[in-house]
């Protein structure tokens, strides 16, 4: 029910609390009901407008009705009670100001620069810090590499961490029982025995079966980089994780030459290790390229001489002054039969390097297991 001024009956010190603890009461009740401009208006009017305001009514149906004895007592109740509207008009109307309320026009403008309460804004308190995370050094190296092969052109492809057998090995020309997938102690789903097993499931141990993923969707001409996670039954220590990360790339077209690996994996590494380092190049042996080859850099650490400045042996490179990065080679005809291309028609190169190992080179890490530990004192040194 909302609030009206009674007629009173009695002018009593009294009666005259009651009835003005009765209109504070009101009072209160409304200004805690201001939301907005448009009802602190409909407040103000309400309370102090001239014709029909609250205040004038108390000055009509209290002071004027007040017999003589009593003027004075009433009229000291209404000042106090002008006052106290006057003051609570007022301070609503900055409350309204401050409460995020469509202030519109000239009145909204008005009020914004008459301040709010001075202990709403206090400038001298810090502001509110909020930390930013940073990159993964692995993640941080991985897309560095990815990013010197975007610059030659190259598209990213991505494929599932869980691979069929048939992706991971036989597309790949590691046919079933081949001593070739000795190589990659591999890590199996459980209880898949029913399934042929070009079906089954397991961790794929490289990024490899993506480039036979990317084949069969896309024609030739193709020049494709393809990051990922992959794991190995390996157990953990200084230079072994079950888990890591490679970086994948092959390029397909007519007349694609061993040349242009050589080229290619060549600025590579110039790009990645910033130096212009030699690169060598060994025969090697992957069952999914003919030829297939090593590809060393010059040992970044002591620069290719096996020793370091006080003529101590290099642990790094262990004296050859070489490092082995990436494994690559031409990729196989019969790789090619698997996806639908015509080996008559186009050749094409892959390779494929682990990023932990590329990582720990560039910033002379010596433990990979560091990667994974989560401690955010290494972790910070690369942010
Ligand atoms: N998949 C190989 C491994 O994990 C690395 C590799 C070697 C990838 C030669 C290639 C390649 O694409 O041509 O050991």
């Amino acid at each position: 029910m909302a609030y009206t001024v009674p007629k009173l009956k009695s002018f009593t010190p009294a009666a005259l609390d009651k009835a003005v603890e009765k209109l504070l009461a009101a009072l209160k009740l409304e200004a805690a009901a201001v939301k907005n401009e448009a009802d602190w208006k409909v407040f103000r009017d309400r309370w102090m407008a001239r014709k029909n305001g609250v205040l004038t009514e108390i000055n009509d149906l209290w002071l004027k009705a007040a017999p003589k004895e009593s003027k004075r007592e009433v009229g000291q109740r209404v000042n106090e009670l002008k006052a106290a509207v006057t003051a609570t008009v007022e301070k609503d109307r900055t409350g309204v100001t401050i409460a995020p309320a469509p202030a519109v026009g000239k009145v909204g403008a008005v009020l914004l620069s008459v301040s709010a309460e001075p202990a709403a804004l206090d400038i001298t308190l810090p502001g509110n810090r909020r930390p930013l995370g940073s990159e993964h050094p692995v993640i941080k190296t991985m897309h560095e590499i990815v990013s010197v092969f975007r610059n030659l052109g190259y598209s990213v492809e991505e494929g599932p961490v869980i691979e069929t057998d048939y992706y991971n090995f036989e597309a790949l020309n590691f046919p079933p029982n081949h001593p070739a997938r000795d190589t990659q102690d591999t890590l199996f789903i459980a209880r898949q025995e029913s399934k042929p097993q070009r079906d089954r499931l397991l961790l794929r141990t490289h990024t490899s079966p993506v480039q036979i993923r990317t084949m069969e969707k896309m024609k030739p001409p193709v020049r494709i980089v393809i990051p990922g996670k992959v794991h190995r039954n390996d157990p953990p220590d200084a230079s072994h994780s079950p888990m890591f990360h490679q970086v994948e790339g092959f390029m397909v077209d007519a007349r694609i030459a061993f040349s242009d690996l050589k080229g290619v994996l060549t600025h590579f590494l110039r790009q990645i290790f910033e130096r212009d380092a030699g690169v060598r190049f060994r025969p090697s042996f992957f069952p999914f390229t003919e030829p297939s080859a090593e590809i060393d850099v010059q040992c970044v650490i002591c620069g290719g001489s096996g020793a370091n400045k006080t003529g101590q042996t290099c642990r790094v490179c262990k004296a050859t002054g070489w490092l082995e990065i990436l494994g690559a080679g031409m990729i196989d005809p019969a790789v090619f039969k698997f996806v639908g291309y015509d080996p008559e028609k186009v050749s094409g190169f892959a390779f494929g390097m682990g990023v932990e190992r590329i990582a720990m080179l560039k910033y002379g890490i010596d433990d990979i297991r560091l990667f994974f530990q989560n401690d955010l004192r290494f972790l910070r040194q690369f942010s």
